[in-house]
């Protein structure tokens, strides 16, 4: 029970990545806030985690939008004393080259990936300076990807937006330091997952998911595409109070992708 006593709220928890976390967390001891644009898909998430006997709700939240975060944020203090965790886990991605990219496209991605972060770090550090300095760290997780540290072709916005997250995450933990106040913040790099997100960039690239684990057997060291529960683990490690000497840095879960 890694997490007991800790709620945590998770972007993007409709599915993939954020579903796994969410899921993991509660099964850990969490409360947990399951947050998406798509509401229907949170509520399936937050009714699977009660059903299994964890505590769960699940918030309409378009990271976007400030007044959608504060309105989040209530709906959660309304339920859950106060929110220990944040993981900025929402997220889209392109699959286009540069000279095909819209200015439409990119303002897009920025605005999900670089400003659902910036708000979701914003709103949780205001939140959490106010918790009682006898709790362990709170911990805010940005999930960043591979392409946060190394380019690809035809995701170039996305690696804008996955690098700025990362950098970000290091002037979030260091300025949170710096005033005091008891918060943690990393970043959390992600290789090749299967989720709808990877579905989807298959079905653009016109690839079947056996071709794709076939070179995925050349992709990275380890081999394969990893599993959404493979990343909740190092979204939970990142959580907990095991990682509590850890701030401004990345957790790789890429089998070894971004280490050649
Ligand atoms: N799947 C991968 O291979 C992979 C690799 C590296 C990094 N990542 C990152 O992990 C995170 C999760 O990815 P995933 O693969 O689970 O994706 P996914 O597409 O399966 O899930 C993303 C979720 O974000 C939600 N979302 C989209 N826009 C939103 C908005 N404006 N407000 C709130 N929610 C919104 C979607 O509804 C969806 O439920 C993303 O940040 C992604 O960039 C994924």
């Amino acid at each position: 029970m890694r997490m007991s006593g800790n709620t945590a709220l998770v972007t993007g928890a409709a599915g993939g990545i954020g579903a796994a976390s969410a899921k993991l967390f509660a099964s850990e001891g969490a409360q947990v806030v399951v947050c998406d644009i798509d509401f229907l898909g949170a509520k399936n998430v937050a009714k699977k985690i009660c059903d299994e006997g964890g505590k769960a709700i699940a918030v309409k939240l378009d990271v976007t939008d400030e007044a959608a975060w504060i309105e989040c944020f209530d709906e959660a203090l309304d339920r859950f004393d106060r929110i220990d965790t944040v993981m900025n886990n929402a997220g889209l991605i392109e699959n286009l080259t540069i000279e095909e990219t819209t200015v439409d496209i990119f303002d897009r991605l920025c605005s999900v990936n670089l400003k659902g972060v910036f708000l979701g770090c914003k709103i949780a550090i205001g939140h959490m300076k106010q918790r009682s300095p006898d709790l362990p760290f709170a911990s805010i997780i940005n999930v960043s990807s591979t392409a946060g540290f190394v380019g690809t072709a035809r995701t170039g916005i996305y690696t804008m937006t996955k690098g700025g997250v990362r950098l970000f995450t290091k002037s979030v933990a260091v300025e949170v330091a710096e005033l005091g106040y008891n918060i943690r913040c990393n970043s959390l790099h992600p290789g090749a997952t299967e989720t709808p997100m990877y579905d989807d960039i298959l079905v653009s690239r016109n690839i079947t998911k056996s071709e794709f684990r076939e070179l995925a057997k050349t992709r990275n060291p380890l081999g394969r595409m990893a599993q959404p529960y493979e990343i909740a683990n190092g979204a939970l490690f990142l959580a907990s109070n095991d990682s509590s000497f850890m701030t401004g840095t990345e957790l790789a879960l890429d089998g070894g992708y971004a280490a050649r």
